[in-house]
Formats: C-alpha cells, sequence, structure tokens
C-alpha cells in the first residue's frame, strides 16, 4: 500500500501496537537482584492445565516503577567481583523512567517515558549516564506539565483550556500515535535506533544517548510500524515484521533493510515488504512482540492476542486506552507460518498447536526437511493487562496476588515438517528427528498439529519460568544449537540467571 494513500484511519492504529513493549519485558531484564528467600510451591500442575505457581516474599518493588533523574554526564560505579580489562564497550539499556507530568500520571508500566542508559566498560572499571529520549510525545509532554500524547495504557485528557465544546469535538478525533520508543535497541545499516513497536522510532548517538532523527517506518516502506527484535544476516541485512492497515483490514508484512547506506543521509532507503500475509481475521490481527529466523525461512508465530482494531480506532470516542482493545482469546489456536526469505513465498503448510502466547523467540533452524522453532511460552494471554502501575506497586500480599495472576513462559519446542503432501499419512508422527520428542501429526483436512516438547525438565517452574532468552546470536542464530540463558522469575522483577542445555533439557542457576 503506497503510504500516500494512506489516511488518519492507518496512521492511528499502529499505536496499539506499543504494546507489546513491553518494556516490561527489557526492563524486567536489568533488575535481576533483589528477592530474598522465596518460598515456593513444589506442586505441579495437571496436564494441560495454565500455570500458575504461587510465591510469596517480595515486599515492594515500587521504587523502580517511579521517576528518575536522567544522568546525562558519565558518573564511576561500584563494581562487585571482577570486570576483565578485555571487555570494552558500551552496555546500552533502555526502558520507562519518567511516569507522571504535572498532576497526571500514566497508568501503564510500558507508558513511561523513555530514558536511555548507557554502562560504558573500559580497562576494568564501568561509568553510567542516562538520557531522556527527545522524543515529541516527551517534549510536549514537559513542555505542557500534562500528558498530551496517549499512549498504550493511558489515554491524553483533552486541554483543559479548551471550552466545553471543543472538548466534545476532540473526542472524535483519531487517536495519534505516540512516539515513545522505550522498548530496545534496533541497529539499520550501523545506525542505532530506539523502538517501540509503533510507526516511530529514534535514531540516536550510542556514544552520547543524544537523540538524532525521528524515522517513520512509512516513509520507506508501506507498513505502520515493526517489531523491537528484528533479525540480521552476517552481512547485516535486516528483517523484521510489520502490520500495515487499509481500508481492506490489515495484513502482517515481512521486511527486508539492506545492510550499507548508499550515503551518509541514509535511513531505510532500501527497505522492501517482502511478503504479506492474510491475518485469519483481518479485522483482529494478531499481537507479535517477535519472530524467528533459520537459514531459509521467517518463522512468525500467529497467535490469539488480538488488535481489535474497531476497538482500537474508537478508544478516544469511548474514553479508552488502546490497552483496552487487546484481547486474549483462546477459542482461536496457534499457527505457525514459514516463509522463503529469499523469494517471500508463504509455504503452504498449515501448521497449528493450542493457543499459546510467546513474547521472545529463542532460536529456530532447519533439519531432515523440518524447521524446529524454540519459543518461551506462556498458556494465557493475560499478563499485559496486569502490568498496570497501580499492579506492580502493590506491596506484601498484593504483590503476591499480582505475580501469583501471571502465567509463568516456559521454554519449548516445536517441530514443522516442510513437505507434506496429499500423499503424507494421517496421524503419523511426521518428526524424523530423534533428539525432540516433540510430534507433528497431519489431520484428515491436511493441517499439521504440533505437539511441543519442554525444554526444560521438571521441576523448572520453582525458578519461575524464563523469559528474555539470549543465544550466542552470531554463531548460533539460525544453526543447531545447544544452549541458550534467561532470566528467572521467581517473583515480578527477575532473581536469577538461568542456562539452558538444550540437548539434555537441563539447566544451571546462578
Ligand atoms: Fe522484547
Amino acid at each position: 500500500m503506497p503510504s500516500s494513500r494512506r489516511n488518519m484511519f492507518s496512521k492511528a492504529l499502529p499505536s496499539a501496537l506499543w504494546l507489546l513493549l513491553a518494556n516490561l519485558w527489557h526492563f524486567l531484564c536489568s533488575l535481576m537482584q533483589l528477592i530474598p528467600d522465596l518460598k515456593t510451591s513444589p506442586s505441579r500442575p495437571a496436564k494441560g492445565q495454565i500455570t500458575f505457581h504461587r510465591h510469596r516474599g517480595l515486599q515492594c518493588i515500587s521504587p523502580l516503577m517511579q521517576t528518575v533523574e536522567e544522568t546525562p554526564q558519565p558518573i564511576p560505579t561500584k563494581i562487585k567481583g571482577y570486570i576483565p580489562k578485555w571487555i570494552n564497550g558500551n552496555l546500552l539499556r533502555n526502558g520507562p523512567g519518567k511516569f507522571e507530568f504535572g498532576e497526571e500520571k500514566f497508568n501503564h508500566w510500558f507508558d513511561g517515558m523513555a530514558l536511555l542508559h548507557q554502562f560504558q566498560l573500559k580497562n576494568g572499571t564501568v561509568t553510567y549516564r542516562s538520557k531522556f529520549l527527545q522524543s515529541s510525545s516527551y517534549l510536549m509532554n514537559s513542555q505542557n506539565n500534562r500528558i498530551v500524547a496517549s499512549e498504550f495504557g493511558t489515554l491524553a485528557m483533552p486541554d483543559p483550556c479548551k471550552s466545553i465544546f471543543g472538548r466534545f469535538v476532540s473526542r472524535f478525533e483519531m487517536p495519534q500515535p505516540s512516539d515513545n520508543a522505550c522498548v530496545n535497541y534496533v541497529i539499520y545499516k550501523g545506525d542505532y535506533y530506539v523502538s517501540n513497536e509503533n510507526i516511530f522510532m529514534h535514531k540516536v548517538d550510542p556514544e552520547t544517548l543524544e537523540t538524532k532523527e525521528k524515522v517513520d517506518w512509512s516513509k520507506f516502506v508501506a507498513v505502520n510500524g515493526a517489531t523491537a527484535h528484528p533479525h540480521y544476516e552476517s552481512d547485516g541485512t535486516a528483517y523484521n515484521m510489520g502490520n500495515s492497515y487499509g481500508k481492506h483490514g490489515s495484513r502482517y508484512n515481512i521486511i527486508q533493510i539492506p545492510p550499507q547506506k548508499s550515503n551518509c543521509s541514509d535511513l531505510l532507503q532500501g527497505a522492501k515488504v517482502l511478503c504479506s500475509i492474510a491475518p485469519k481475521d483481518k479485522m483482529k490481527p494478531s499481537y507479535y512482540h517477535s519472530f524467528g529466523m533459520s537459514k531459509n525461512y521467517i518463522i512468525f508465530v500467529e497467535q490469539p492476542i488480538k488488535l481489535n482494531l474497531l476497538q482500537i480506532i474508537t478508544s478516544k470516542l469511548r474514553g479508552k486506552a488502546i490497552a483496552e482493545g487487546i484481547t486474549w482469546e483462546p477459542q482461536y489456536n496457534t499457527y505457525f507460518h514459514v516463509v522463503n526469505k529469499h523469494t517471500g513465498e508463504v509455504l503452504p503448510g498449515q501448521w497449528y498447536t493450542k493457543p499459546f502466547v510467546t513474547f521472545h523467540q529463542i532460536n529456530a533452524f532447519e533439519d531432515h526437511g523440518c524447521v524446529v522453532v524454540d519459543l518461551c511460552c506462556q498458556d494465557s494471554g493475560t499478563a499485559l493487562a496486569t502490568y498496570k502501575l497501580q499492579n506492580l506497586r502493590r506491596t506484601g500480599e498484593g504483590l503476591d496476588q499480582v505475580y501469583n495472576s501471571i502465567p509463568r513462559a516456559f521454554p519449548r519446542r516445536f517441530v514443522l515438517p516442510l513437505h507434506v503432501s496429499a500423499d503424507t499419512p494421517v496421524g503419523k508422527n511426521l518428526n524424523p528427528l530423534s533428539y525432540t520428542s516433540a510430534r507433528a501429526v497431519k489431520d484428515a483436512d491436511g493441517k499439521v498439529r504440533c505437539i511441543h516438547e519442554n525444554l526444560h525438565p521438571e521441576g523448572f517452574e520453582n525458578v519461575g519460568g524464563l523469559e528474555f532468552p539470549q543465544i550466542n546470536y552470531t554463531q548460533c542464530n539460525g544453526r543447531k544449537y545447544r544452549f541458550f540463558y534467561g532470566c528467572g522469575f521467581r517473583h515480578l522483577v527477575g532473581d536469577s540467571l538461568l542456562k539452558v542445555d538444550v540437548e539434555t533439557k537441563t539447566f544451571k542457576v546462578r
């Protein structure tokens, strides 16, 4: 869809996508600490039951959800232990750092204004600095000393200085996407950007944390945003996914961004849509936070967290936040789409499994005519709504209740046999790989039902499941691999580092 034809309707929708953002997920990563002795429940859930596990012991995490001052000049840090002198560089993190303007407060953790962090490692020492992203939302909110731009979980109120009639009319204006970008750093053509999942990114200087240019995805390629988790080839070619919205509804798009600049002012020039996929329901596309990539394929998981477009575009009129247009609808299964990244061809197979939610994919690779895809999975998609600030600022038993209402995430493996035809027998396990017990069975209607393998042993729930998976990306992405790392969550903030061996399905805790 050419950008010139895109109307306000299509421009407004991507703001919904922040959600994901889940800044939460990223911010949690940098909060691995705390948590005294936790009482754990070793009981195992019944088969098929959603896995909630009860823990107690964390009194308060509200200091982590409060506005902080930026630290624009580097300051020294205290180091426990030893940092090898050969590690030199900048560790960059991004997350929400300001939760109110004047008397008005944001409602959701993901709404906070982006604060860019830099830990500079040099000869065994570390300095720290931080700066707020100078987004239009941040600047407008600051200048007006109130929340002017709506965020994922917060609907901006009309200007109190407007007349009663003016405030009434403003309800009928389309919701405009915020350009707050507090989820992740991403790299395109060697440049650093911070990204949410909406239509805007910001180019930033990784040395000074200065905000450079605001980039509108739709100026370069016909999408209304992209995830904050692109994949990269060894030559720097990047792949991402983003939705587009038009008069015919929505599409999922796979984007390819070339590795090199054509000139010094080049941003995303040359980006193109490789493939466009129709949602099962065009007015209720699925939410996705990441996707998988093997040597030859992109793997997209269409899951039953739904963006109700009608509710989202009428959110301002109804006085609701965009977050309220996102729903968990487990009456739908979860589907896998496999796309040849060289040709853009969507493979004809129809792979599905029971409803689950994934935010972060671990890895994907090909073996003996199959795609193996490893994911962190939750059996319920209700967690996003739980991360309202009023919940996270509870204390004691109230905070325990919040934690216990969130399903744990567990690493799981799915095997997708790529060569399924009319001759393929029904009811037979099509997984030829001896090292995984995942199953894939063709149904009478030709679809392939996938049953996962747990990439963890029994008792893994005692470490709170695992999220924020990381592999040695340069060496292992798209290839058969053995280890990955992640955060254990024995409460709302990560409290341990886990190393998982996917061959032995064992793990270590630090
Ligand atoms: Fe993420």
